[in-house]
């Protein structure tokens, strides 16, 4: 059975990873290297350190940076991200999302919120949305990221259910990876065929259906 289910946050909650998106275009413009929207999911669920040598790798002609230049680059993309968040608001919600976690409370199905980014707590705070989940685990504590496990094995123990139990839902090519290392069951929002190691494709949020993923959920199990 559903005991839980962990959510990613950027592009599973809300459309914060078109606010990533825009932040490292705007630092790949300034460096002259070509960053394209295709290249960007590659960048989801990923550091942002990470994501800054994934970036710094389209260069045409390598490019050497100190650590200090690359800590502030990273730093300079984190300030235009604050920025671009500034203005989220409860009606940010991706659409289905409200009536799942709503549908899981009423089942007692336990919630959390596993995300690599530490402004986490900043997006859930301006969706109004810290009190609707159980736990949301602090990025800054996790020492692997996707697609490590780590987060989502951390979730489920702070939730104090087993990983066999537990369904995590992403939006991130990584995520689902990191989903499927924990032994947790997965759903990715997205294009079938970016996640083949996904238990369930659904195109977008507002297909999240509870009785369509548990049916899935007891089948494989
Ligand atoms: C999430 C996003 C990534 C982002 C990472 C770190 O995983 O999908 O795009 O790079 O969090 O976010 P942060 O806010 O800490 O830079
Ligand atoms: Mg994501």
């Amino acid at each position: 059975t559903i005991q839980a289910v962990i959510f990613d946050l950027d592009g599973v909650i809300t459309d914060t990873a078109e606010h990533h998106y825009l932040a490292w275009k705007a630092i790949a413009d300034e460096l002259d290297i070509h960053f394209t929207r295709a290249f960007n999911e590659n960048l989801k669920g990923v550091s942002r350190m990470d994501s800054l040598k994934l970036l710094l790798s389209q260069a045409d002609t390598p490019v050497q940076f100190t650590d200090k230049e690359m800590e502030e680059l990273a730093d300079r993309k984190n300030k235009l991200y604050q920025s671009l968040i500034e203005s989220i608001t409860p009606s940010d919600i991706l659409p289905g999302v409200a009536e799942f976690t709503a549908e899981l409370q009423r089942r007692g199905i336990k919630t959390a919120i596993a995300s690599a980014s530490k402004n986490a707590f900043t997006v859930m705070n301006s969706l109004g949305l810290t009190n609707a989940f159980d736990i949301i685990v602090d990025a800054a504590k996790i020492k692997n990221t996707k697609p490590d496990p780590e987060v989502f094995s951390t979730a489920a123990e702070l939730l104090g259910v087993e990983p066999s139990h537990c369904v995590g839902v992403e939006d991130a090519a990584a995520g689902v990876q990191a989903i499927k290392a924990a032994g947790m069951f997965a759903v990715a929002i997205g294009a079938k065929e970016a996640f083949p190691q996904a238990d369930l494709v659904l195109s977008s949020t507002s297909e999240l259906d509870y009785a369509k993923i548990e049916g899935l959920f007891i089948a494989n199990s």
